[in-house]
């Protein structure tokens, strides 16, 4: 398999190694709750020393990670704070915030999130997940340290997010509309998404305009493109109309006795006059019981950043829309929550921010009664707000 190489990482590979672990302290006057390290956590600290104090009670339990780094645009004033034993990297301390002009801040952003990547993995539970947001600027590095951490195999997708709902006419070029969404198993033979719950558009195209007592159904095409030696049979109409057989290029998908017998049952159905084309009647009750996830993700299912400013402007945490944070909408990492935990997952977010993790972990428990819980690290004050 192919390997990255960047600056340092014969520095960082095994970096996790040496990082101390720290003692994790519970600030009682800032918490709510019983003062334990087992409920909800809000680590106020860096993050690769909070993952390493993490691992003696939580290797291995940790159900979904999602993780929301800083994207490497070259103005967010990220910062490599790192002292790994290197002098080339002990140099890059001196030359923080990371900009845009830096010749080494993709190695910088790589060195930085290598050793977070694989305490996190260490982290995770054998079905677990990990869900990463980021931008053109890193996606694919980290496409290619994530395969050599978790293995390529272990790649589940790359989902779309749309996070702009109108387009920016001063883009020099293109005005870009979405951001990813990196997906890995910790093994992907074990794990599988959930389904998404049915939208009521999806259920409102099944009627039961004849009263079948199985009740509502849609109809499907009796014939299709694949060579079916049986397929190739005249069919009379109720209506008395003989159908010689299916169209050109085309096979009945059931052979003649099978389409009788359904016929029979009152699974076929003929058109309200009885001289249609036959179709065959698809149950509400035989599909699957939700939706297959799709790797487009819409702003009207999962909102937009906008939306998430709105939601910290309203609750008071932020005072101005201008301002710098960029949080994700509670919507979007309630999609994550949906797809890959279940009511009582252990979920860790090592790049907080604004806390929209925990938001939408609480939510998804006041939904369906769950016991989620959640872990945040992030190392800026908003941790203390
Ligand atoms: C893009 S923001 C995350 C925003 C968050 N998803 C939200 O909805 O508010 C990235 C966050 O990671 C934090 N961060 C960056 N490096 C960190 C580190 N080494 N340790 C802890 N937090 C860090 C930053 O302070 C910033 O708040």
């Amino acid at each position: 398999m192919p390997e990255i190489v960047f600056k340092g990482k014969e520095y960082v590979y095994n970096h996790h190694l040496t990082v101390p672990y720290r003692p994790l302290l519970v600030d009682v006057a800032k918490g709510i709750g019983p003062a334990d390290l087992g409920s909800n956590l809000i680590i106020h600290g860096d993050n690769l020393h909070a993952l390493k104090s993490l691992l003696p009670r939580y290797a291995g339990q940790v159900d979904l990670v999602f993780i929301d780094p800083p994207y490497n645009t070259g103005n967010e004033g990220w910062c490599y704070s790192d002292g790994v034993n290197s002098p080339i990297m002990k140099e890059w301390l001196s030359t923080n915030p990371v900009d845009g002009e830096d010749m080494l801040r993709h190695d910088k952003w790589l060195c930085m999130m290598w050793p977070r990547l694989v305490l996190l993995r260490e982290l995770l539970s054998e079905r677990g997940s990990i869900w990463i947001t980021l931008d053109d600027n890193e996606v694919h590095h980290a496409r290619d340290i994530l395969d050599e951490i978790f293995g390529a195999d272990n790649f589940v997708a790359t989902c779309i997010w749309q996070k702009n709902f109108s387009p920016k006419n001063t883009a020099q070029f293109f005005s870009e509309d979405h951001d990813y969404v990196l997906i890995y198993a910790k093994d992907k033979q074990l794990w599988r998404p959930n389904l998404l719950e049915r939208t009521q558009e999806m259920d409102d195209r099944f009627t039961n305009t004849d009263n079948d007592p199985r009740g509502p159904w849609t109809s499907g095409d009796l014939s299709a493109r694949n060579y079916y030696s049986e397929g190739t049979y005249s069919i009379t109409c109720p209506s008395g109309r003989v159908i010689e057989g299916p169209p050109p290029g085309t096979y009945w998908r059931v052979k003649e006795s099978k389409f009788k017998e359904m016929d029979a049952d009152g699974r076929i159905w003929w058109g309200e006059d009885g001289a249609n084309q036959p179709r065959l009647k698809r149950y509400l009750t035989d599909v699957k019981q939700g939706r297959t996830p799709q790797t487009l993700w819409f702003y009207n299912e999962v909102g937009h950043t906008q939306d998430a400013k709105k939601t910290l402007l309203e609750m008071g945490v932020l005072k101005d829309q201008e301002s710098t944070i960029t949080p994700k909408p509670v919507a979007l990492i309630e999609r994550i929550l949906e797809l890959a935990s279940e009511p009582d997952s252990l979920i860790l977010d090592s790049f907080a921010g604004s806390g929209t993790t925990a938001h939408a972990v609480l939510k998804a428990n006041a939904k369906d009664g769950g016991r989620r819980r959640f872990i945040l690290v992030e190392g800026e004050d908003y941790a203390d707000k």
